[in-house]
């Protein structure tokens, strides 16, 4: 069977720059855009207690993931949930520490990698299932409902490290030394991945957002191995098991690596990091595949003249029929709910 077949689903500004640049707009959502800037997030998560029980809550996650939706006019929804729910469905303690982030048990041996369980992922992350389930019905018609895993290579930092951490350090030493354990690790998550990502769109999910948010710790000979690779196995997976959905991978801070990141993936777009140059994305990369990103996070904080400009210069240079309107990274906190009504209304103005 065809799982989420894109005829199903024309007509969505995202899913037609995705197939086959027939899209009428420029499509426009952002990472992170359910989160702590807006103060019905913040709300919500007081009352479910933890940001894991608000993850593991079908109700409430679901109207978490809606919550932007009802203020702004997005094309897309993108699943409320966490790329680390995958080693916590494996086996590993999982924590959220207030202004702290992620504290992880670690894995640094043989016997610990070995000792995860990737038969269990889609049973433990029922509920994330039961929250597509909530979500979709509820979706305008125009609206796309992106469902996301971590990249391994980044879900297994956070493993290694037990957390955020500054330089990745264990965890790039424990690849280049070329730990046998390290190798195993990757290929589990590639397991669970491809399983979770299966469920979601059986659940209802139209495209997926594949986050390498630490892309940028592999050197050039490394990125093969631990970032194009362990992608590519999990898209050949999903589509061997008849998942043909569009796929997006975010490979942050490649820089002129994205160009080797389209070719030696089979992604359907790539998300880019705000550093890279416009006129670079449009000469190099958009003959090539279609682009998402890449305003400034920092820029939609600051609002104003710059935020303006910012959109200006993105759009004026980047075609419609091969772009997605985003930000570079995740949107911050502190940012202001007026300033992402002027961005999205800047775009809108723009784009005619
Ligand atoms: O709106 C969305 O984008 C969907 C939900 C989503 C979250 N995290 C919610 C979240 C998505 C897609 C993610 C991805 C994610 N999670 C990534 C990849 C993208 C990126 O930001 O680089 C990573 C590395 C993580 C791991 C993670 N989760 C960290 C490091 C942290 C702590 C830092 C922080 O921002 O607080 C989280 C927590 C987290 N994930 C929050 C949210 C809304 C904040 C939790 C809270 O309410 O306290």
């Amino acid at each position: 069977m065809i799982k989420g077949s894109p005829s199903s689903v024309a007509g969505k500004a995202l899913i037609d720059v995705l197939t086959d640049g027939s899209n009428k707009r420029r499509p426009l959502w952002f990472m992170r855009q359910a989160g702590r800037y807006l103060e019905e997030y913040r709300k919500l998560r007081q009352t479910a207690g933890s940001f894991l029980d608000l993850c593991y809550n079908p109700e409430l996650a679901a109207e978490v993931t809606l919550q932007p939706l009802r203020r702004f006019d997005l094309d897309a929804a993108i699943l409320f949930s966490d790329i680390l729910v995958i080693p916590q469905a494996m086996g590993c303690e999982l924590g959220f520490v207030q202004n702290e982030g992620p504290k992880l048990s670690t894995v640094s041996s043989l016997a610990q990698v070995e000792a995860l369980n990737t038969e269990n992922t889609v049973e433990f992350l029922a509920p994330v299932m039961e929250t597509v389930k909530l979500v979709k019905p509820e979706l305008d018609d125009h609206v796309a409902f992106i469902g996301f895993c971590g990249a391994p290579w980044t879900v297994a930092t956070y493993m290694i490290q037990g957390g955020t951490s500054q330089d990745r350090f264990l965890a790039k030493k424990a690849a280049f030394d070329g730990e046998p354990w390290f190798d195993l690790l990757i290929d589990k998550l590639v397991i669970s991945s491809i399983d979770y990502l299966v469920a979601q769109v059986e659940a209802g999910v139209e495209v997926l957002q594949i986050f390498d948010s630490w892309a940028s710790d592999l050197p050039d000979l490394q990125r093969e191995k631990y970032c194009y690779g362990p992608i590519t196995r999990i898209i050949e997976g999903i589509r061997a098991r008849g998942v043909n959905v569009p796929v997006i991978g975010f490979a942050k801070g490649l820089g002129a690596g994205q160009l080797d990141f389209c070719e030696k993936t089979p992604v359907q777009a790539i998300g880019l990091e705000s550093s890279l140059p416009i006129d670079w994305i449009a000469k190099e990369l958009v003959p090539k595949t279609v682009v998402q990103g890449n305003l400034d996070p920092v820029l939609l904080d600051a609002g104003g003249n710059g935020l303006r400009d910012g959109v200006r210069h993105i759009v004026s240079k980047l075609p419609k029929d091969r772009h997605i309107f985003n930000l570079g990274h995740g949107v911050r906190q502190t940012t202001n709910v007026d300033h992402i009504y002027q961005m999205i209304e800047a775009v809108r103005e723009f784009d005619d």
